[in-house]
């Protein structure tokens, strides 16, 4: 790979959540109170080309959220580092320092990213006045030009957010953030909270963007098949750990890790304008919770090809072959059996 854009390197996240009840009362009881951290990412390393989209997948919980917020310099890592541009983003343990601008963020909610008083005009010039990158005078054409880029009419500046339906408003969300010319936009489920017939259009834009921007991108899901168009490379999450990372073609025609293999086995339900379709996937059983992860293999419980070393030895990243990584014992052992 050329010089990463994107660098984590060992990136980890606790959360320290309130004392739970049963806590309380062993304290009030006297008993010994053991401090518990949600950890909702633990150890996870990856690169990102310049021009590269990533896809991260995995299941609600599971750390994309805080791993994007990392990355995007808008939540400091407990350990580990993630460098932008070859310049670390931030420190461990302290607060945002001066925001850096080239990476930006669009979240999954537009109802609740876009203030509801301000104009759209003004939402999108926002940003770039305080960062000097237009002037007042050129704001207009600037706002202009960013709205016709998502789709959008110029007329779009004078309205309000409340007078959009979703998959607009969401991009106005990309509007803003693309008008602050990152390099790299981080995409934190842009579809999710869209109506199915609306996402396959917000997600051409997406594919569009890509095209005619270059930009680098961390597209992240809970589905696999909303990744699969836009992303290059996909990287799969399970508890907080990255279990598989390869090419986006490789993943889906030759999954490696049981989990993706679970992933999968979904249904089409949406057409992309290339004819392609976007899968949904449910997967069995529930996601362990990350305050107490199962020790070993963290998705030992709900894999079928699980033995006796699965639940206590971690299995590592371990590289399989073009570019592909894996971390189960027997993925070898498995390709050859199914
Ligand atoms: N600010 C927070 N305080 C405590 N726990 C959190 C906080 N943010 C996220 N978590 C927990 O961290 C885990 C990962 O969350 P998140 O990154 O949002 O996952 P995802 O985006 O994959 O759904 C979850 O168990 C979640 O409840
Ligand atoms: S290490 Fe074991 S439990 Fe984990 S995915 Fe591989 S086979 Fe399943
Ligand atoms: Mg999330």
């Amino acid at each position: 790979m050329s010089e990463p854009f994107i660098a984590v390197d060992a990136v980890s996240k606790r959360f320290d959540p309130r004392v739970s009840l049963g806590d309380q009362i062993a304290g009030a009881l006297g008993g010994a109170v053991e401090r518990r951290y949600v950890r909702a990412v633990d150890g996870v390393s990856l690169e990102v080309a310049p021009g590269e989209v990533l896809g991260l997948v995995g299941e609600s919980g599971c750390g994309k959220s805080t791993l994007g917020r990392m990355i995007a310099g808008i939540l400091p890592p407990t350990s580990g580092a993630v460098r932008v541009a070859g310049k670390p983003v931030m420190s461990p343990g302290r607060h945002p320092r001066k925001q850096t601008t080239r990476v930006q963020m669009v979240f999954q909610d537009p109802y609740a990213s876009l203030d509801p008083r301000m104009r759209v005009g003004d939402i999108v010039a926002e940003g770039p006045l305080v960062h000097r990158l237009v002037t007042k005078a050129d704001a207009r054409a600037y706002v202009a030009n960013w709205l016709t880029m998502v789709g959008l009419d110029a007329g779009a500046a004078q309205r309000y957010p409340h007078q959009f339906s979703g998959g607009q408003r969401q991009r106005i969300a990309v509007a803003r953030a693309l008008a602050m010319r990152p390099d790299a936009l981080v995409c934190d489920e842009p579809v999710a909270s869209l109506d199915v017939s609306i996402q396959a259009q917000v997600l051409n834009l997406f594919l569009r963007l890509r095209r005619e921007l270059g930009l680098t991108m961390l597209f992240i899901s809970h589905h696999l098949g909303v990744v699969r168009h836009v992303s290059d490379r996909v990287a799969i999450m399970y508890l907080g750990r990255i279990v598989e990372i390869g090419g986006a073609n490789a993943i889906y025609s030759n999954p490696l890790h049981p989990y993706t293999k679970a992933l999968l086995a979904s249904v089409p339900q949406l057409q992309l304008e290339d004819g392609s379709d976007v899968a949904f996937a449910p997967i069995q059983g529930e996601l362990p919770s990350p305050l107490s992860p199962p020790p070993g293999c963290h998705f030992h419980l709900r894999c079928p090809f699980a033995e006796a070393r699965c639940r206590v030895d971690i299995p590592d990243l371990r590289p399989a072959g073009d570019g592909r990584w894996a971390a189960c014992h027997l993925f070898e052992k498995i390709a050859k059996t199914v």
